[in-house]
């Protein structure tokens, strides 16, 4: 059996990427490691958790005792586990620089021992290069990260090419755009907005919500990974985008238009302080390896917004009884001026 460890594999991209995993590739044995944070939930991989091929470990990556031996005896390593709201990066930024950046430190230097690894996929994100004004980025494009989850991913993103450069091990980094599909924690736009709308809660639109994000199904990118961690060149970048460029206005109308609500519930509220405007990737390089996304991104999108209305299980212990979740929305929401 392949060996593949997962970080961050009970949050919404490592979840997907658990279950698309134990689908497709019958030889690979499956271990997730996670600190379940509040946004790592069992329930995100509720099907899979007795799979004789998966195997759950409740850790912290920032834990070498922890993490170290995993790391040792796995053949694949994806990366997936960081803390990944920018919002609450902004109010403090703590937990992102132990996560993302030392996290990773801890990985990669278990990785220097690990004497079967054959890749380290460090999951980036299309953020570290900043707002894109016009154009599209590449992966030589200079980075310019704006907030501190994007200069700890930033940070992560290059600590783990200098381990490539410096060891030998064998890292390929990934920068994906906005994912979009199931178990995403409803804190990011869509699930919170799907979510809020269907209570007919209004939703809190940022500035004059012209902002742009690159949607990529969850499910493009999970097979976008698999497709790098067999035909990646080590020391190499790639962006990982859906190619579904759409302002947040707009985006938010065909939410409404999905769920037959009226626009009237769109609640424009102050903009997050340095509001990257807009990303967008150029995917070339990826697509040389035989990779386009499959997922057409009105298709997706009714999809998804279908997948929160059935799931009511899901999002709506969290919104209603987790106090820590309350909390932050009122301190996100209800305080913001
Ligand atoms: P998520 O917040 O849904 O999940 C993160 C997971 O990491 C959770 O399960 C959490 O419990 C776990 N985790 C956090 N700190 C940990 C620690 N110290 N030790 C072990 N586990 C820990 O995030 P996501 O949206 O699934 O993102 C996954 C990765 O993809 C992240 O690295 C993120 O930067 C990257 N990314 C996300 C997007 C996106 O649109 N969501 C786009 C590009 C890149
Ligand atoms: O681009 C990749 C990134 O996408 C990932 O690296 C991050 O981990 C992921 O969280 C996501 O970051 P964003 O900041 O783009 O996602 P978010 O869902 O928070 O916001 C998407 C857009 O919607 C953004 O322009 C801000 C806006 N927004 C967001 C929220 C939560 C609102 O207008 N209102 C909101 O309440």
């Amino acid at each position: 059996m392949v060996e593949v460890l997962v970080t961050g594999g009970a949050g919404f991209i490592g979840s997907n990427f658990v279950r698309y995993a134990l689908q497709t590739h019958p030889d690979w044995h499956l271990t997730t490691l996670d600190k379940l944070t509040y946004a790592g939930r069992r329930e995100n991989l509720h099907d899979v958790m007795d799979d004789p091929r998966h195997t759950f470990v409740l850790g912290d990556i920032c834990n070498a005792d922890i993490a170290g031996p995993l790391v040792e005896r796995a053949n694949i390593v994806v990366h997936f586990a960081a803390e990944t709201h920018v919002d609450r990066a902004i109010m403090a930024a703590g937990d992102f620089i132990r996560t993302d950046v030392e996290g990773t430190f801890v990985l990669l230097e278990a990785a220097r021992r690990a004497p079967g690894l054959r890749r380290f996929v460090q999951i980036s994100t299309d953020e570290v290069y900043g707002s894109v004004p016009e154009g599209a980025s590449t992966e030589h494009d200079e980075l310019k990260p704006r907030n501190p989850y994007s200069a700890s991913k930033a940070g992560a993103d290059r600590l783990a090419y200098s381990y490539f450069a410096t060891y030998d091990v064998p890292v390929i980094v990934t920068r994906a755009s906005n994912n979009y599909g199931p178990y995403q924690f409803p804190e990011k736009v869509l699930p919170l907005f799907v979510t809020n709308l269907v209570d007919n809660i209004p939703v809190p639109l940022y500035g004059d919500g012209g902002n742009v994000r690159d949607w990529l199904h969850v499910l493009d990118h999970c097979r976008a990974v698999d497709r790098l961690i067999d035909d990646a060149r080590n020391g190499e970048v790639y962006n990982i985008g859906g190619g579904n460029e759409v302002r947040n206005l707009d985006l938010t109308h065909r939410v409404l238009d999905l769920m037959e609500k009226p626009a009237s519930l769109i609640k424009p509220v102050p903009d997050r302080p340095g509001h990257d405007r807009r990303y967008a990737l150029d995917t070339t390089k990826l697509r040389a390896l035989g990779w386009a996304p499959q997922v057409p991104f009105l298709q997706g999108l009714a999809e998804t917004v279908a997948w929160y209305q059935a799931n009511e299980w899901w999002w709506r212990p969290i919104k209603e009884r987790d106090p820590a979740f309350k909390a932050y929305y009122e301190a996100q929401y209800d305080r913001r001026p």
